[in-house]
């Protein structure tokens, strides 16, 4: 085996030519701040809404127009049958029931699986080829819901999953440094929620590994108390939902970054929400959060990180929680 092969596991092989379709499912606060992510940071000019609310729809779809003198020519299409969604490369689902203050993601899972199996066959009817991404609550049930459903490889069905988390990470250690969060690289895995992990032992900030620093940082026994950030990380949309009553911006740019690598084939490495089937210690069919590296094909590798006893055990504790809620959800 050589070093390439140590890093990264194979997923897939093909790589596809460039299409820049994109559906957004679900115009509220979610699925339009996603579009907007898109259209603003020219990664896509080629939009589809689709909602069940004809007249919020058209709202969105207008405001968005009417401000595309600003940003080019880019072309927002809407509809609620699907129909205009044909041919979509990527199909990002926003739709469903959201969470209430301190109500937990796992709470929504089987009203929102419902409106999967309602919406998912049609997007896979008008787009045969598409890759799914998810991000409706739980987000992790959600995307294997989806493929299960969908009948489409599983690199071509994911979840946003804990890349947001990892954003909010980055976030919080950048303030911690003053050093900007683009420098600041660290991984949460596992669930998009409470028994997240995070892989302390491969934080590094500009080059430089936290570890290094601090052997114990990130544990208990650290007198610093960097795990206090993680907490942070976990608690960051409830925090939010709190104040606004719900979250739109991160998980819009977030979701935005994503279709990003898919359509500009730009391998970076995003912890997203993958069918972690002989992965880092898991057996089973099961959809949870792993450093991942995405092109035009969707998942394409795994990398094979190092993680340490603690995250190992605790990335096994997640897997567990999920793996009950996952069980749980009639399809
Ligand atoms: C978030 O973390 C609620 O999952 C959503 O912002």
């Amino acid at each position: 085996e050589n070093t390439e092969d140590k890093l990264l596991m194979k997923i897939s092989c093909q790589d596809n030519p460039p299409s820049d379709k994109i559906t957004v499912v679900g115009v509220g606060s979610v699925g339009v701040a996603v579009a907007f992510a898109i259209v603003s940071q020219n990664i896509s000019n080629n939009i589809v809404l689709v909602d069940a609310d004809q007249k919020r729809l058209c709202g969105e779809r207008l405001d968005l127009q009417q401000g595309s003198t600003f940003k080019g020519n880019y072309k927002i299409e809407a509809c609620t049958d699907y129909t205009k969604t044909a041919c979509s490369k990527v199909c990002v689902i926003t739709a469903g029931v959201r969470q209430k203050p301190e109500e937990s993601r796992l709470k929504l899972v089987q009203r929102n699986a419902d409106i999967m199996k309602e919406m998912i066959p049609k997007l896979v009817k008008y787009s045969p080829d598409t890759t799914l991404l998810l991000v409706t609550n739980p987000v992790d049930v959600m995307s294997y819901v989806s493929w299960k459903i969908s009948g489409l490889p599983n690199n071509k069905v994911f979840g946003s999953g804990t890349h947001l988390d990892s954003s909010r990470f980055r976030f919080f250690l950048s303030e911690k440094f003053g050093v900007s969060p683009c420098q600041c690289h660290g991984y949460i895995v596992g669930e998009h929620g409470d028994s997240s992990v995070a892989l302390w032992s491969s934080v590094n900030v500009a080059g430089v590994r936290l570890r290094e620093l601090n052997p114990k940082a990130g544990t208990d026994e650290d007198d610093e108390k960097w795990a206090d950030i993680h907490k942070k990380v976990v608690r960051g949309a409830y925090e939010v939902i709190k104040l606004k009553g719900y979250t739109s911006w991160a998980i819009g740019l977030t979701a935005a970054s994503i279709v990003n690598s898919i359509l500009r084939r730009a391998p970076h490495c995003q912890t997203v929400s993958i069918n972690a089937k002989g992965l880092y210690g898991i057996s089973e069919d099961l959809y949870l959060s792993l450093p991942a590296l995405i092109n035009s094909n969707g998942i394409s590798h795994v990398v094979k990180k190092n993680l340490d006893c603690e995250e190992q055990d605790k990335l096994m504790k997640s897997a567990k929680t999920l793996e009950e809620i996952q069980k749980s959800v009639k399809i």
